[in-house]
C-alpha cells in the first residue's frame, strides 16, 4: 500500500478499508509514513469525513497501538468519566470521590490544560505534593484499598493519539467528528474502565459550538464504546459560559472544596449529582439525587478526597492557606439588571493569559492565578457590586480591565443558564 493513494482515495469522499485504516495507522506509528503525509490525511477526513465504520476501524487500530490497561483485580464494576474539554471544568475532582463514596470504584487516567481549556492533572498538581505518574500496580492497589484514584495517562497507552493528536493540533485538523471520537474513546478503551460516561460540552468555550454537531459526537462516541461492550452514556452540557466559579488551578481546587464542604453554588452544586446519578446508574446503583447531594454535602465526599490526596502523596495542610497571588483585582458591575453572557471562551483565554493555562504545550503554569466569578448568568447585579475577583502576578493593564468589563454583559431581562442539555445512550 501507498499512502498517497491512501490520501488521494480520502480526498475523493471513498470509503477506505479496515486493511487501509489499519496499515496507515500502524505505518505512521513506526515512522513509515511521515507527518506531512498524515497530515494531508487529517486534512482529507477534515473534509470528507468518515463513515461509523471507518472511525470504528480507526478507533480500534488506534487502541493496539499501546498497552491496554487490565482493572480486573478491582473487585465490581469500574466507571470512568471523561469531558471533551471546558473552562473552569472542576468536575472529575468532585464526582469521582462522590462516586467512590458510594462503593463504585473510580480508577480514572485524566489529561493536561491547553489553550482556554483546562486539565484535570493540572489542578490536581496546584496541590502540592500531588503525584499524578503512579505505575499501574499503585495505582490498581490506590483503587483496591480507598477506591479511588485519578492519575495522568501512562505513556504507553494509545501512541497512535499522542503522535496524531499533535498533528492535528498545529494542522488545524482538531475540530472533526470522527478524530475526536476515535480519540477520546480509544483513550478510554484502552484506560479498561467497564462502563463510561462522557460530558460533551457545547458552546463557544467548547469543541462542539451547535447541539447538532454535540449530539452527532456523542452518538458516535457511544456508539463506539457499546460495540466493544464498555456501556457508555454521553451527557450534553452547556459551556457557553464558564462551569462554576472559578477559572485557574489552585482557584477550582479550592472551589471543589467548597462544593465538598456544602458551601458550592447551589447550579454547580446540583449539576455535579446529576451526573454522578448518571454514573452510578452505569455501575448499576440506584440513587435519589436527594441520597447523592446528602453525600456530597456532608462530608463522605471529602473524606474519600482527602484520602485520594493523601494516598497520591498531596499536602492537605497545603489547600487551606490564602492565595499566593500577589494581586487580587476587583471586577465591579457597570450596570443595572441581571447577567447575560460571560462568554466561555473569552474567559478561559483570560485566564491563560495569566498563567493559569498554556498557549502551548510547553508553557509552564501559574497555579495561583485565574478568576473568580461571584455573578454568573441569570444573577442580578447592581451598580459597583462586585461580579468577579481576577488573581494575578502582575497590576493588570487597563486594556486588560476594559477587555473584562466588556465581555461580562449584563442586560435588562432574566436568563436561564442551562446545565445539562441532553443524555444520549
Ligand atoms: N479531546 C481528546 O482527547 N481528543 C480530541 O481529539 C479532542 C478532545
Amino acid at each position: 500500500m501507498r499512502a498517497v493513494d491512501l490520501i488521494q482515495k480520502k480526498r475523493e469522499g471513498e470509503e477506505l478499508s479496515t486493511e487501509e485504516i489499519k496499515w496507515l495507522i500502524e505505518s505512521y506509528v513506526a515512522g513509515t509514513v511521515p507527518d506531512y503525509q498524515m497530515s494531508a490525511f487529517a486534512m482529507a477526513v477534515y473534509f470528507k469525513g468518515m463513515t461509523m465504520r471507518e472511525t470504528r476501524d480507526l478507533t480500534m487500530t488506534m487502541v493496539g497501538t499501546g498497552e491496554q490497561i487490565d482493572l480486573s483485580a478491582i473487585a465490581g464494576i469500574k466507571t470512568d468519566k471523561h469531558s471533551t474539554g471546558g473552562v473552569g471544568d472542576k468536575v472529575t475532582l468532585i464526582l469521582a470521590p462522590l462516586v467512590a463514596s458510594f462503593g463504585v470504584p473510580v480508577a480514572k487516567m485524566s489529561g493536561r490544560g491547553l489553550g482556554h481549556t483546562g486539565g484535570t492533572l493540572d489542578k490536581l498538581e496546584a496541590i502540592k505534593g500531588f503525584q499524578v505518574e503512579r505505575n499501574q500496580e499503585d495505582f490498581i492497589k490506590q483503587v483496591q484499598e480507598i477506591g479511588v484514584s485519578v492519575i495522568g495517562q501512562s505513556d504507553k497507552l494509545v501512541k497512535a493519539d499522542k503522535m496524531l493528536y499533535a498533528l492535528r493540533d498545529v494542522t488545524a485538523t482538531v475540530d472533526i467528528i470522527p478524530l475526536i471520537a476515535s480519540s477520546v474513546m480509544s483513550k478510554k478503551i484502552a484506560a479498561g474502565a467497564d462502563r463510561i460516561l462522557l460530558d460533551v460540552t457545547v458552546g463557544d468555550g467548547a469543541f462542539m459550538k451547535t447541539i447538532d454537531d454535540a449530539v452527532k459526537l456523542s452518538e458516535t462516541m457511544v456508539a463506539l464504546g457499546n460495540e466493544v461492550s464498555r456501556k457508555t452514556i454521553a451527557v450534553i452540557t452547556d459551556m457557553s459560559q464558564p462551569l462554576g466559579q472559578a477559572i485557574g488551578n489552585r482557584l477550582e481546587v479550592l472551589e471543589a472544596l467548597q462544593i465538598m464542604q456544602g458551601q458550592g453554588r447551589t447550579d454547580v452544586t446540583h449539576f455535579i449529582c446529576e451526573l454522578a446519578q448518571i454514573m452510578l446508574r452505569l455501575a448499576g446503583v440506584e440513587c435519589s439525587l436527594d441520597v447523592i447531594h446528602e453525600h456530597l454535602v456532608s462530608g463522605e465526599t471529602l473524606k474519600k478526597f482527602e484520602a485520594m490526596v493523601s494516598a497520591q502523596g498531596g499536602n492537605l495542610e497545603d489547600l487551606y492557606r490564602p492565595s499566593a497571588a500577589k494581586v487580587i483585582t476587583e471586577i465591579r458591575a457597570e450596570a443595572e439588571g441581571y447577567i447575560e453572557a460571560l462568554p466561555a471562551l473569552e474567559f478561559g483565554l483570560f485566564a491563560m493569559r495569566l498563567g493559569a493555562g498554556r498557549a502551548v504545550k510547553s508553557d509552564n503554569l501559574d497555579y495561583e492565578t485565574g478568576i473568580v466569578f461571584e455573578k454568573k448568568i441569570g444573577d442580578s447585579v447592581q451598580v459597583g457590586e462586585l461580579v468577579a475577583k481576577v488573581y494575578s502576578e502582575e497590576v493588570l493593564e487597563t486594556k486588560l480591565l476594559t477587555e473584562f468589563q466588556k465581555n461580562v454583559k449584563i442586560g435588562r431581562t432574566q436568563v436561564t443558564p442551562k446545565e445539562i442539555i441532553r443524555i444520549i445512550s
